[in-house]
C-alpha cells in the first residue's frame, strides 16, 4: 500500500497517536485565519503519490468547513492520490427533515459538500436517527462508528446505578448499555419548543430509590436536556447523579449548568476535546481506517 500521511488539524492527540499504528506518518500543514477571517492554508509535508488522512472534528463546523475544503484540495494539488476524512464528530446530521417550511436540510447540503471533496469518511455515532444510514445521506463511502462498545465498559463499574436515557431516541442507546451490564433503566420523554427550551417527563422511579442516576445521551449540546432531567430526579431526591455522552459539544455555560444541576461528574468519549474525555476511541478510528485505505487499493 502506498504510504499514509494524517494531517491532525484540531487537536484530537489521542486519535493521532492511535492511527500512527496504521503505520502512517504526521503530516503538517498550517491551518488558520487572517484577522478579516478568511482562511490560510499550506501543506508543508511531500505527499506526492501518498494516501492522506485529515483528521478533523467538525464541532463548531462553519469556520472549520473551509479550511478543511482547502486543505482537501491542497493535498490533491500536491500529489496526493487519496484524500479521507476522520470526523470524530460530525456536524449537522440534526437537521436531517424540514422541521418548518422552506428550512434547507442541512444535512444533505453539509453532505454533498464533504462528498464532493473527499474520497471517504469515516465518522463516530452521527446523528442516524430519521436516517438509518450514512449512505443515505452521503455518496462518498462513509462509515459510522459506534462508541456504545466502549461506553458499555464504563457501565460495568457504576456499581448500584441505574440508567437514564432523557428521551425516545437515546433508548437504542440506554438499553444496549443497561442489558449486558446488569443496570436497571428507564427512558424519559422530551418536548422541545425551543435551542434550550426543553420539558421532560420521567416514568416511576419509586422502585430505584436508593441507586445512582446516570444519564446517558449522544451528544451533549446547551446541555438543558441533561439538566432538566437532573433536575427532575433531584426533585424525586437523587444525589450524586452522574453524566456520560458521547459528544461533549457542551455550548458556553453547559458544563456549569450540569454541575448547577446536580451533576457530580461527567464523562464522554475523546471525539470532541475536552477535560471529561475518559474514553478513548483511537483504536475503534484506527481500524476503520485502516479498512478504508484497504479498500481504495
Ligand atoms: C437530540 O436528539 C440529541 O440526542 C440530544 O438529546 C440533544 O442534541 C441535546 O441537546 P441539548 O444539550 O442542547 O439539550
Amino acid at each position: 500500500m502506498s504510504a499514509v500521511t494524517v494531517f491532525n488539524v484540531n487537536g484530537h492527540d489521542g486519535i493521532v497517536a492511535a492511527l500512527q499504528s496504521l503505520p502512517a506518518t504526521r503530516g503538517e500543514c498550517v491551518v488558520r485565519h487572517f484577522p478579516d477571517g478568511e482562511s490560510y492554508v499550506r501543506v508543508l509535508s511531500d505527499v506526492a503519490g501518498q494516501h492522506t488522512v485529515i483528521l478533523c472534528g467538525l464541532e463548531y463546523p462553519d469556520e472549520k468547513c473551509l479550511p478543511l475544503l482547502f486543505l482537501s484540495r491542497a493535498l490533491r494539488e500536491r500529489g496526493a492520490v487519496s484524500v479521507g476524512l476522520v470526523a470524530p464528530y460530525l456536524s449537522y446530521m440534526r437537521q436531517d427533515k424540514r422541521f418548518h417550511e422552506g428550512e434547507a436540510l442541512t444535512s444533505k447540503h453539509f453532505a454533498r459538500l464533504l462528498s464532493d471533496h473527499l474520497d471517504w469518511l469515516v465518522t463516530i455515532d452521527p446523528h442516524l436517527h430519521r436516517y438509518h444510514a450514512m449512505h443515505e445521506v452521503y455518496t462518498i463511502p462513509a462509515q459510522a462508528l459506534h462508541a456504545a462498545p466502549l461506553l458499555a465498559g464504563w457501565c460495568h463499574t457504576l456499581g448500584d446505578a441505574f440508567l437514564v436515557g432523557p428521551d425516545a431516541e437515546s433508548e437504542q442507546w440506554v438499553k444496549a448499555l443497561a442489558e449486558p451490564a446488569g443496570l436497571p433503566y428507564v427512558i424519559a420523554s422530551k418536548q422541545r419548543h425551543g435551542d434550550r427550551d426543553v420539558v421532560i417527563s420521567l416514568p416511576d422511579t419509586a422502585h430505584l430509590v436508593g441507586k445512582t442516576p446516570v444519564l446517558i445521551d449522544d451528544v451533549i449540546s446547551s446541555g438543558m436536556t441533561m439538566r432538566v432531567t437532573l433536575g427532575v430526579l433531584r426533585e424525586r431526591g437523587f444525589t450524586g447523579m452522574r453524566v456520560a455522552c458521547v459528544h461533549a459539544l457542551l455550548a458556553e455555560g453547559a458544563e456549569q449548568g450540569l454541575r448547577d444541576a446536580g451533576a457530580t461528574e461527567l464523562v464522554s468519549v475523546n471525539t470532541i476535546v475536552h477535560g471529561s474525555n475518559h474514553i478513548d476511541a483511537g483504536a475503534l478510528v484506527a481500524q476503520a481506517v485502516k479498512q478504508q485505505l484497504a479498500e481504495l487499493q
